[in-house]
């Protein structure tokens, strides 16, 4: 059931069971962090392998130490900057944090979501809440209720409806190695907002051998159409004449009949609003039984270099 009730979602979530939440990036499959059970149902429902951790969402940095120990300066420094707000700090974990929750690792996933009402929900419940996205594993992230819902339907109580998503991309996971910031997630912070405090980040994103964040895993994010990313759409879509071919721009319309579908992110190429609107065009291009998608490459700096990433991720090579 798609609800504006917190009512509702407090019930369902102190029960352990599962509710969809909103937050300012995207759609999560949220239960009590502190219920091994309710989160084990949240790798089910997800079809997620047991080795992928979660992210613990807390109401404010003053809880972190609850969760978090050995806190380096400068991840202070980052919650202090970006929080509430869409940035993830990997941190050792508090003992007692499930090893269900970091999949056996020493490290937890944390961040404070910027939603009104999440952070309300997170206001008047007695614990944290765990949440990936909530889509099925390798699906693309979901920025409506709505999109949770035709996900998994009555498989799930409740999708607290707070609207779409503001910001429309992950949230940019940062860990730290010798108190030093690294970057593992490109997300909804640009880099270069970061670097600002971090100074220059090294990143560990492409480790697909043991992914220590599996959004890193090649084949992520994906439509169920065979996409492709380009820098010359005009040049691959000829590669596809007689075929149903949509397209994915940043600004504005290709006029051409070859073309039978087309999603424009950003009139103004305004890279805030091409996030935003990035995951709501892949799931509209996918439902057009559409025989290809293709994508044209973002210029690559600030939330561009997000948006080519997840693209990278959702596509084949041109
Ligand atoms: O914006 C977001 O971060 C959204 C909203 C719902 O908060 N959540 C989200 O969760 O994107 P998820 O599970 O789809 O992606 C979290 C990523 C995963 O790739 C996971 O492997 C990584 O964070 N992660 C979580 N805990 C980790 C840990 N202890 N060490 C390394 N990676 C971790
Ligand atoms: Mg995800």
């Amino acid at each position: 059931m798609i609800t504006t009730q917190l009512d509702q979602a407090i019930q369902v979530l102190t029960q352990n069971d599962l509710v969809a939440i909103p937050t300012e990036t995207v759609y999560g499959l949220a239960a009590n962090a502190y219920d091994d059970q309710a989160v084990q149902k949240i790798y089910q429902l997800k079809k997620r392998p047991a080795h992928n951790p979660l992210i613990v969402h807390l109401k404010s940095v003053d809880d972190l130490a609850q969760i978090a120990q050995n806190i380096p300066p400068v991840a202070y420094e980052l919650a202090q900057a970006f929080w509430p707000g869409p940035l993830t700090l990997l941190l050792e974990k508090q003992a007692h944090i499930s090893d269900v929750i970091t999949a056996g690792k020493p490290t937890v996933a944390v961040r404070v979501p910027n939603h009104p009402l999440t952070l309300e929900l997170l206001n008047k419940l007695p614990f944290p809440l765990v949440a990936p996205s909530a889509n099925p594993f390798g699906s693309i992230s979901p920025t409506t209720a709505q999109h949770v819902f035709d996900y998994f339907g009555e498989d799930l109580k409740v999708v607290l409806d707070g609207g779409p998503c503001g910001k429309g991309i992950e949230s940019t996971i940062i860990g730290f190695v010798n108190q030093q910031a690294v970057l593992y997630r490109l997300g909804s912070v640009a880099v270069e907002d970061i670097e600002k405090i971090t100074g220059q980040l090294t990143s560990v994103l492409h480790n697909e051998q043991a992914p220590e964040a599996p959004g890193m895993l090649s084949r992520h994010y994906a439509p169920n159409t065979t996409t492709y990313l380009t820098d010359d759409v005009l040049g691959l879509l000829k590669n596809f004449e007689g075929q149903k071919v949509g397209l994915l721009r940043l600004k504005n319309q290709i006029q051409s009949p070859l073309v039978a579908y087309q999603e424009v992110l950003s009139e103004s190429g305004n890279m805030p609003e091409a996030a935003q609107n990035l995951y709501a065009a892949l799931h509209r291009l996918d439902r057009r039984g559409l025989d290809v998608i293709i994508a044209e490459r973002m210029p690559e700096e600030g939330l561009g270099k997000t948006i080519n990433d997840k693209l990278e991720r959702a596509t084949k090579k041109a």
